[in-house]
């Protein structure tokens, strides 16, 4: 990791943790001295954070990825009036401890520190002060997402790994994005070409996936990290070659058993990754699994049951596939596709998921 982002995710693990542990436990000063390490990577002479917008400038250049922290970061230093640090050569332990202490606790300001200078930057054009922009109030784009998700998954190959940082900032971005739009179809988007389909697909599935976890009380981290696995769902296709991906016509048995090997190798790639959790592989795994355990790949022959997760994402991914327009047929209106879906209820989905889906569906269509 380059070495400025490693300070931000090592100093913002110390950041939320340090309310956990009173400020004298050996957990908080191992977070401490690791940021203090992290930090001292990056001090040369002074190592400066500035707030701009919404972007994080670091040493004066804008610091891209680093995903939740990142985020998180601005939101920090943005509550306690601040959109400028530096930090001088020469900073101990003590004073980086107080200062994650004064970040952490909200409603408390920040003291002045010997080798730390915080403050807001100012920046006038043509006598207008620019406010800072707050994060929450930021337009979700769905364009936008897809060409994150779409840069992510262009940059993996089999032999190089996820961008999971990026992943984390697309998923933060339309959770953020819910709450200020009522109708959940138009946070979807349709598919502009073919070849878009696979990153159009993930991010909408991801985000059918989230708003009914969401509905279902999952919160905090746990959304987050479903968000991430159900974009990651179909990362098998990675391996499957794209004459058959995008084919025109109906597969053969041949091509069409290529296709059903995806959930394999998704699982197998994610299984290997850093930083994401377990249930990346399992949904990889599952997801073509039906609920009563036919589908695929070898469904039904371990005897377990789908995990819940695995579920909520096979609802999702089939509601969008049937959606999108594909080369071989036309898309479904949405009242279509719920019929179907509900005349396999019980066999291909779990009925309660599935009726907890059409109620948010119905919301949004009536
Ligand atoms: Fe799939
Ligand atoms: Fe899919």
């Amino acid at each position: 990791m380059e070495p400025s982002k490693d300070f931000i995710s090592t100093f913002m693990v110390a950041v939320s943790n340090c309310l956990l542990y009173s400020k004298e436990h050996e957990a908080f000063d191992e977070l401490a001295k690791k940021t203090l390490g992290a930090l001292e990577e990056n001090l040369k002479e002074q190592f400066e954070i500035m707030i701009i917008d919404d972007e994080l400038i670091v040493n004066k250049k804008s610091l891209r990825g680093g995903g939740l922290h990142r985020i998180n970061i601005i939101k920090r230093l943005k509550r306690k009036g601040v959109s400028r640090v530096d930090f001088l050569k020469g900073i101990t332990l003590p004073e980086i401890k107080r200062f994650i202490v004064d970040i952490s606790e909200p409603g408390k300001g920040l003291k002045s520190y010997p080798h730390i200078r915080a403050g807001a930057v100012d920046i006038r054009m043509g006598g207008l002060k620019m406010d800072a922009v707050d994060i929450n109030q930021l337009v979700f784009s769905p364009q936008e997402e897809i060409e994150k998700v779409k840069d992510v998954f262009h940059s993996a190959t089999p032999f190089r790994k996820l961008d999971i940082a990026g992943l984390e900032e697309v998923v933060a971005h339309f959770i953020g994005s819910f709450r200020k739009e009522a109708n959940l179809l138009k946070l979807l988007s349709p598919i502009k070409s073919y070849s878009e389909y696979t990153y159009t697909h993930a991010t909408n599935v991801s985000i059918l996936s989230v708003l009914q976890a969401e509905s279902l009380g999952i919160k905090d981290d746990m959304l987050h990290e479903f968000g991430i696995a159900a974009l990651l769902h179909d990362a098998g296709k990675l391996f499957v070659s794209k004459e058959i991906l995008d084919k025109k016509g109906k597969l053969d048995d041949w091509e069409f058993d290529e296709i059903k090997k995806h959930p394999l190798y998704g699982a197998r790639y994610l299984a290997k990754m850093d930083h994401l959790t377990r249930l990346a592989p399992i949904i990889a795994f599952e997801h073509h699994i039906k609920y009563d355990g036919t589908g695929y790949p070898g469904a039904g022959s371990n005897g377990k049951k789908q995990h819940i997760c695995s579920q909520i994402v096979a609802i999702s991914d089939f509601f969008d596939a049937l959606r999108s327009r594909r080369p071989y047929r036309e898309s479904w209106e949405t009242k279509k596709i719920i019929a179907l879906m509900e005349k396999n209820s019980g066999t291909d989905f779990n009925p309660l998921l599935l009726n907890n889906f059409t109620g948010l569906l119905e919301t949004a269509l009536n």
